[in-house]
């Protein structure tokens, strides 16, 4: 094994250097506190490895991404969501008996327990489905308490249900009946036919939305150690049960750093477009350094290249638009601001590329889903990827120790509480 060396106060320490299968190094920090004294500090996470795992490789670099081996580019073209599920969770692809008895289960276990329904009364009509979904999924835990010999169950159940969960929350929003799920549909269809039949009408599922909707799901299904995905292993490494961790893992998710940027860009594409249109404009303010005026959709922690998820989505639009015969003239300014941004100096400097919610956004737009669900679709396709680190995290001897950073301490040094009388006030 090769080590690093560190030399501090004099004294020279060796560090075991760990390399994974795809020649990515760590060095290992674990014993430095207790040989030197020294923690590491890390604000951000942005150089720390939280854990091995052999789920998703990225390289930021390249603008690779592959899912337990396979590039994305394959995955999203030639599987449904429910093989991507099985993979990323169970690590290898299903032979097409378990793929098929995988389905089945998925199928049986869409329906909600009927007294959740009375949870969605209680919601105010402008409810963020966010924060709908985040409180529904720590819900399931009461229904379905864990049971250790059987975790597979409640996996099933969170992916068979989350989709019913968050099309209630859409008709919750706008006042209408829940639409109940079939068990004759694929999983998108399903969806979809809750988001959008009404009680006594025919609905079929336009095939397009339902392709268009598989694809989507793929492109989220999991993205290596991200804030939600953190927060669900942080959380799940107290022996939190799936459903609380997958709680957690919503509402890191909602934020506009993170999965509430499809929201935001087109929020945001829309305030340019009532502002006349001028990219240029606005360009110029993210570039003032404004935190308040980022580019959203641009930028990504690891992805110093193009992330492959929004290349593949720019094309996947184009072809989403021509089938459903629409035009959307946020599309136009979306691909103006990109081409404007791709060449200018700030952008290109610190190599800021569109990542996955750039273009995510104008395709749920044009599947007619409402701004507010953007993220809660994202959390629908996120799921097998949060589960599969939590399984992978509880199954794994070395790794699964409860989440506990160090910090440098700079609050004042030690004062005397003096006793002013205020306890007795
Ligand atoms: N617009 C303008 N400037 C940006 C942007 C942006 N979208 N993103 C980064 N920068 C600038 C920063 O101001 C900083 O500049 P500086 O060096 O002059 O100070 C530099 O680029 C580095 O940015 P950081 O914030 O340090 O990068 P970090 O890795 O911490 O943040 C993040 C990544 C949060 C994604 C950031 O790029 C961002 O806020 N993007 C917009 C929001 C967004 O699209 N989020 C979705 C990410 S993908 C996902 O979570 C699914």
């Amino acid at each position: 094994m090769s080590t690093a060396k560190l030399i501090y106060d004099g004294k020279e320490y060796e560090l075991d250097i760990v390399e994974g299968s795809e020649g990515e190094r760590g060095v290992d920090t674990l014993k430095l506190r207790k040989d030197t004294g020294l923690i590491t500090l890390d604000p951000g996470f942005g150089n720390t490895g939280s854990c091995k795992s052999a789920i998703t490789f990225i390289d930021g670099e390249k603008g690779i991404l592959r899912y337990r081996g396979y590039p994305i580019e394959e995955v999203a073209t030639r599987a449904r969501f429910t093989e991507v599920c099985y993979l990323l969770i169970y690590g290898e692809r299903p032979d097409a008996d378990q793929l098929a008895k995988f389905r089945r289960k998925l199928t049986l276990h869409t329906l909600l327990h009927e007294d959740m329904k009375k949870f969605y009364e209680g919601y105010p009509p402008g409810a963020h489905p966010m924060s709908i979904m985040a409180a529904m999924m720590a819900s399931l835990s009461s229904f379905y308490p864990e049971d250790e010999t059987d975790l597979d169950m409640n996996i099933i159940r969170i992916l068979a249900k989350s989709k019913t969960l968050a099309a209630f929350a859409f008709k919750k929003s706008i006042g209408q009946p829940f639409i109940y799920p079939r068990n004759d549909l694929s999983w998108p269809a399903n969806f979809l036919r809750m988001m959008y039949a009404v009680p006594a009408e025919e609905y079929e599922v336009p095939k397009v939305l339902e392709d268009a909707l598989n694809t989507l799901l793929i492109l989220h299904a999991d993205h290596e150690q991200n804030c939600s995905t953190s927060t669900m292993r942080m959380v799940g490494s107290s022996d939190a049960d799936l459903f609380a961790s997958i709680s957690s893992a919503v509402c890191a998710l909602w934020g506009p750093r993170h999965g509430g940027a499809n929201q935001a860009v087109i929020e945001m594409l829309e305030q340019i477009q009532a502002s006349g249109g001028d990219c240029e404009k606005f360009l110029d303010k993210v570039k003032s350094g404004d935190p308040n005026h980022r580019l959203m959709g641009f930028g990504h922690r690891v992805y110093k290249n193009f992330d492959p998820r929004a290349k593949l989505l720019k094309t996947a639009a184009d072809s989403i638009f021509d089938q459903l015969g629409i035009h959307d003239p946020l599309l136009d300014l979306a691909k103006k601001m990109e081409a404007i941004a791709l060449k200018d100096e700030y952008f290109v400097k610190r190599k800021l590329y569109p990542n996955v919610d750039f273009y995510s956004g104008i395709i749920y737009r044009a599947m007619g889903i409402p701004t507010e669900m953007f993220t809660v679709m994202f959390t629908l396709g996120r799921l097998p990827g949060w589960i599969a680190h939590w399984r992978e995290m509880r199954n794994d001897p070395e790794g699964y120790r409860i989440y506990r950073p160090r910090q440098i301490y700079t609050g004042e040094k030690e004062r005397t509480f003096e006793d002013r009388g205020t306890k007795a006030l």
